[in-house]
């Protein structure tokens, strides 16, 4: 969940994989199910069974869809090439085992072919609430049961395909902010009231509360070029959560070519990660309470 344009390989990263190797080229490696102990599983059932009790009433119909479709297990776990027989049926994604954080250009190839690079490890019990690089909670608890959806699941296609791009116009920092805003951070509006379709929420217990319940953040909402402007914090909850009407809506919003629109943005001035701006849709203005006065990034 990391932003990937600042590509360093976390120590955890090194210690679990070590003795492993994976494809030099794209980065996987065959999923080492061998590798998972008792405590990983259990560590795994904690996450699952605390996720699975908060999310109902907060996830998106979608997600919680996908969980279900896709047998997600609660116990262990998973088993890639399990998951991938139901989730290549539904929508032609698959999900590929990585060592962690891939680089930029490896990563954008993976989604242009509907390939979903999944960390095969899981943190530590100790990490339960926290840990700041993904891990195969985040990756595939988080990311994967909405690739069923089929509008979402071509939005993210549409992602790897217009990653390369922005890489060559030197635009990754703005196609970045809309990945950090969208899949990672993302509300969408529906007709039960505002729920979560971000996987950095959707795998976080205090974040799937705050970003619904609290006072402190502003909730607007989404416009593609209020996203390309707008910094993000990594250490701490979102002070800004931009709400979609739907996926189509995000789908054909971000369906036209970026590059006069890179242009655009970069004529306009940078906005800060807790700022609302004056043609915003605010849902909620926040409050500010708790908010660090650390760096956006
Ligand atoms: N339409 C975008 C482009 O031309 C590609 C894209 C689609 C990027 C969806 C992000 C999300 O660059
Ligand atoms: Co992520």
């Amino acid at each position: 969940m990391n932003d990937r344009t600042d590509f360093v390989v976390p120590d955890i990263t090194t210690r679990k994989n070590a003795g492993l190797s994976h494809d030099p080229r794209d980065f996987t490696l065959p999923q080492p199910l061998d590798r998972y102990t008792a405590e990983d599983h259990a560590t795994w059932a904690a996450l699952y069974r605390r996720q699975s009790e908060l999310l109902p009433g907060r996830a998106c119909r979608e997600f919680m869809d996908g969980l279900d479709k896709l047998g997600v297990d609660a116990d262990r776990v998973p088993d890639f090439e399990r998951l991938n027989q139901r989730l290549g049926a539904a929508t032609g994604w698959r999900i590929v085992a990585v060592p962690g954080l891939i680089p930029d250009d490896v990563f954008f190839e993976h989604l242009a072919n509907r390939r979903f690079p999944v960390t095969w490890w899981l943190r530590e019990p100790h990490q339960l609430d926290y840990l700041q690089e993904p891990d195969v909670f985040h990756d595939l608890f988080g990311h994967v049961p909405l690739l069923i959806d089929p509008v979402f699941a071509d939005y993210l296609q549409a992602y790897g395909k217009g990653g390369m791009k922005a890489k060559d116009l030197g635009y990754l920092t703005q196609l970045a902010r809309l990945y950090w805003y969208t899949v990672e951070f993302g509300l969408i509006r529906t007709a039960e009231g505002m729920r979560i379709y971000g996987a950095g929420i959707l795998s976080s217990k205090s974040e799937s509360v705050y970003c619904l319940d609290s006072a402190s953040p502003n909730r607007v909402g989404f416009g593609l070029q209020r996203l390309m402007r707008t910094r993000y914090r990594i250490d701490t909850f979102q002070k800004t959560y931009f709400v979609i009407d739907s996926f189509q809506q995000l789908f054909d919003a971000t369906a036209p070519d970026f590059t006069p629109i890179y242009h655009q943005v970069d004529a306009m001035p940078t906005l800060g990660a807790g700022e609302v701006a004056a043609e915003d849709l605010v849902y909620q203005t926040g409050n500010r309470e708790g908010w660090a006065d650390t760096e956006d990034v």
